[in-house]
């Protein structure tokens, strides 16, 4: 907290050797560490999803998604390989495709390859490391498009370069179901703004839906342990980044189907009665206590037209896998009036 100014103008009139103040302690904390401060302190215990994704929860992430029980990515791919040239059609010439989140280059390749003229390139994520490097390997394999990478948080308000002469449709590309991680609010806002920027285009949206619970739950809990390494690895980084003093034996994964709520939810367990310190502040866990770590909401075809069109988009076509895993949806964004 800082000192009131009063008292600093006074501070001549002060003896010199005044002790330094001491820092609050959370000033010298990173956005990971206020947050996890924060999440800990919550009667019911959470912490964000975005914080998986460092180097290592990014390439568990990898794993996760050539796993044979996690269907979302392969099914997400077979749609955009089954119908990208009926998504290229609806998208038409000179597209400027903006992705939110770095997301994996094949699903975006899949889409490149079947439009007509593609102008430009948008991945817009909060890592510039990983972004520079992927923007590379598609420059080199795709030579007449413009890649321009963006680095900032995509879920705030953005201005992007202006198209330039000629340019076609600016259509965002939000594959992966990353939008069912968001809360309800967030998506909505999510999509508002989305809105906002693709006006006169549109955004091709990837949602996973709901269905059997008990694929679901093989998709989170998987044979090889794949998914409760993700969730742990939050641990792992805490006491890597932040000095917390997490025992990963004393912290088990679970994730389970909230049906009413539509999400799979899931969290870290502690096994036994342990206190876990984080700077001067200490956090006691019960047995059986959880930090709830991320939520992976479900749609319907229905429910997800409906919320885009609460956020101001058009839902036009829909194209699904032929047991109705998961979704892909173009939804238009109509010029401003
Ligand atoms: C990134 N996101 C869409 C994944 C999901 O399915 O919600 C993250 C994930 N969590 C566990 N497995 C995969």
């Amino acid at each position: 907290m800082s000192q009131p100014s009063a008292q600093l103008e006074n501070s001549r009139q002060l003896p010199l050797h005044l002790p330094e103040r001491a820092p609050d302690a959370s000033e010298n904390l990173s956005e990971f560490g206020r947050e996890m401060r924060a999440g800990l302190s919550r009667t019911v215990r959470s912490v964000s999803p975005k914080f998986f994704y460092d180097v290592e929860g990014s390439a568990l992430f990898d794993r996760i998604c050539e796993l044979p029980e996690y269907y979302p990515t392969r099914t997400e791919l077979q749609i955009l390989t089954d119908h990208a040239a009926d998504m290229a059609a609806e998208i038409g010439p000179n597209a400027e495709i903006i992705e939110f989140g770095a997301g994996s280059l094949t699903k975006v390749r899949l889409l490149l390859d079947a439009l007509e003229a593609p102008r430009r390139y948008v991945p817009i994520d909060i890592s510039g490391e990983h972004l520079g490097a992927a923007a590379e390997r598609l420059r080199a394999d795709y030579p007449e498009l413009a890649v321009q990478p963006v680095v900032a948080d995509y879920t705030m308000p953005l201005v992007l370069p202006a198209p330039g002469e000629g340019a076609g449709r600016r259509v965002g590309f939000f594959p992966g179901s990353t939008l069912g991680n968001f809360t309800p609010d967030e998506a909505l806002s999510f999509l508002q703004l989305a809105a906002r920027l693709l006006r006169g285009g549109g955004l091709l949206l990837g949602v996973d839906l709901v269905k059997d619970a008990a694929l679901l739950h093989a998709a989170y809990n998987d044979a090889l342990g794949v998914t409760a390494a993700f969730n742990l690895n939050l641990l792992r980084r805490a006491n890597t980044e932040l000095g917390t003093d997490f025992d990963l034996d004393g912290f088990a994964h679970a994730a389970f189907y909230n049906a009413p709520l539509r999400r799979i939810e899931m969290h870290l367990i502690s096994r036994r009665a342990q206190s876990v310190s984080l700077g001067e502040d200490v956090f006691d866990f019960d047995e059986g206590e959880t930090i709830h770590t991320e939520n992976s909401h479900k749609f319907t075809v229905d429910g997800l037209r409906s919320l885009a069109a609460k956020a101001g988009f058009v839902p036009k076509a829909v194209w699904t896998d032929p047991a109705r895993l998961f979704s892909v949806h173009w939804l238009q964004a109509p010029a401003a009036q």
